[in-house]
């Protein structure tokens, strides 16, 4: 079986969230249960750095007339060895700041044509005109940076096409541009309708994904029932739940390879996790000495690493603060987002510096860090697709704190009577997003935090915890496999 898998940021090449977690993740676990994949994303310049046994295999030209050509790197992904395209146009990708953003946090203005692109070469490289000759049987695109590809592909009508897999991994990013966009990206106007790529008379790259694509999958069950309907589905309700019968939940999995407390190069002391009592001990001593923090053992610390943004639900947090504060608590954040939350947990950290430290940023050595030193991870997110920090906490015998919503309600097992006594609770979740459902919902997991046998029975099931790929990447498989027969013609 021979997959395309195209994405905009693939971990350790380029991330800013779970998509590179997943884009870097889920290709290897699929490639180790025998999937001839191919992974697609941008050469962006640390990409071009850190990707492995560079090649120049093909030229793709100048699409969109931008004076730039395009041509395509052919390389390995650090760490699994998989098969890696770098779609290389220095005048779109090659920037010193962000991926999506420049240093300021404003969008670039060009990102109309940076992912147009990317979508472009995914479709051309699934059609008889790539440059190269092996091709896909399965083009699998993920979020609305890769959308547009299975329009290109509808509108070329070429001889031979992949079957067409689309991912959403949050919808609520969606690519919207105005519709003067659609000749600029040399599609046709007859695109440009409701049963299409039209969306409020702009054109929409997320909405031509839904639309186009053989098959949808989200990366949760639960978030694939609650984007059928408003306000998850922001606006795609009607398509997704007409779309209901081609739409599959598959929840993402943990990459034990980088997520593992035994083997963690970022922390100062290593633990196994069947035997996490002294060295998380250990680590959240270092980290409250290093944070500023009073070095109390007793002190519950509460952990967020997370973009700092309402969906993420840390506006809650900063409204309970004084309540967590109250309880002896001490919060330890590392994020970035939303410049007036930052300010709000900034001032936070400024009047109560012994037990409130924030870092404004993104490091992957504190994400580590605080994992392994929290007691709790709080991820009251109004809305979490699937969420995967959850499944590092598990292993690094953090107990998350959760709104129950999305792929969090999934996967974590509240702390009931029952959940405590059977044996099955992980963490603590509410149903309300609200502030004081939130704060009642860490009273609670503090309270148990006091009785340390009943935590540690629960940090214990915590960490046995299996949420690896490979029962993902099966599933992903046998929906690839039921493809396959149709791929070569149809189209819808
Ligand atoms: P999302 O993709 O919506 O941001 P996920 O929980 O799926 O949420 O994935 C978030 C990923 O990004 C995790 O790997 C998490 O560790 C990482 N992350 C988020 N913010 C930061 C940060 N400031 N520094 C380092 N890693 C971060
Ligand atoms: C998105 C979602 C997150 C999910 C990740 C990977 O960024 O917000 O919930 O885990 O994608 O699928």
């Amino acid at each position: 079986m021979r997959v395309l898998f195209a994405s905009s940021e693939v971990f350790p090449l380029a991330k800013t969230g779970g998509l590179g977690d997943v884009s870097g993740a889920l290709p290897a676990a699929l490639t180790e249960a025998g999937t001839d994949i191919r992974v697609l994303m941008p050469a962006y310049p640390e990409a071009l750095d850190l990707a492995e046994g560079k090649r120049q295999v093909g030229d793709l030209g100048d699409p969109f007339g931008i004076g730039d050509t395009v041509s395509l790197v052919s390389a390995k992904l650090p760490g699994s060895g998989v098969p890696l395209w770098l779609l290389d146009c220095p005048a779109m990708y090659r920037r010193a700041g962000g991926l999506y953003q420049d240093r300021a946090g404003n969008d670039y203005p060009d990102n109309l044509l940076r992912f147009g692109l990317l979508s472009w070469a995914a479709a051309r490289l699934s059609t008889e005109d790539s440059p190269v000759k092996w091709r896909p049987q399965v083009l699998h695109g993920n979020d609305w940076q890769t959308g547009l590809a299975p329009a290109y592909l509808h509108a070329w009508v070429p001889a031979e096409r992949p079957a067409t897999v689309f991912t959403i991994h949050n919808i609520a990013y969606q690519g919207v541009f105005p519709k003067d966009s659609v000749p600029r990206l040399g599609l046709p106007w007859e695109l440009f309708q409701m049963e299409g790529l039209e969306f409020y008379d702009q054109l929409s790259f997320l909405k031509a994904g839904l639309f186009y694509s053989d098959r949808l999958t989200t990366v949760s069950p639960r978030y694939a029932r609650e984007i059928q309907a408003a306000p998850h589905g922001s606006g795609m309700e009607g398509l997704l739940a007409h779309r209901a019968a081609d739409l599959d939940g598959i929840l993402n999995g943990a990459d034990y390879r980088v997520w593992t407390p035994d083997s963690d190069p970022f922390l100062p002391h290593t633990y196994v996790p069947s035997d996490f009592t002294a060295g998380k001990a250990a680590n959240k001593a270092a980290l409250q000495a290093e944070l500023g923090l009073a070095i109390d053992p007793a002190a519950p610390l509460l952990v967020v690493v997370s973009r700092i943004n309402d969906l993420k639900g840390l506006d809650m947090v900063l409204a309970a603060m004084p309540a967590l504060l109250r309880m002896g608590a001490q919060v330890a954040v590392v994020g970035t987002g939303d410049h007036s939350l930052e300010e709000g947990f900034r001032a936070a950290a400024a009047t109560s510096p012994r037990q409130v430290a924030v870092t404004i940023g993104y490091s992957e050595k504190l994400a580590h860090q605080l994992l392994a030193a929290g007691d709790m991870l709080l991820m009251p997110s109004r809305f979490e697709p699937c969420g995967l920090t959850q499944f590092y906490a598990f292993r690094y015998g953090t107990v998350p704190v959760v709104h129950a919503t999305g792929g969090l309600a999934d996967t974590v097992v509240d702390a009931t009577y029952d959940g405590l006594m059977t044996g099955t609770a992980t963490g603590f979740t509410f149903e309300h997003a609200n502030a004081g459902a939130f704060q009642w919902c860490v009273e609670r997991a503090v309270g148990l935090f006091r009785q340390p046998e009943t935590w540690t029975k629960i940090q214990k099931t915590c960490v046995a915890q299996d949420f690896s790929w490979k029962r993902s990447a099966a599933r992903y498989q046998s929906l690839y496999q039921g493809l396959v027969p149709q791929a070569g013609g149809k189209r819808r």
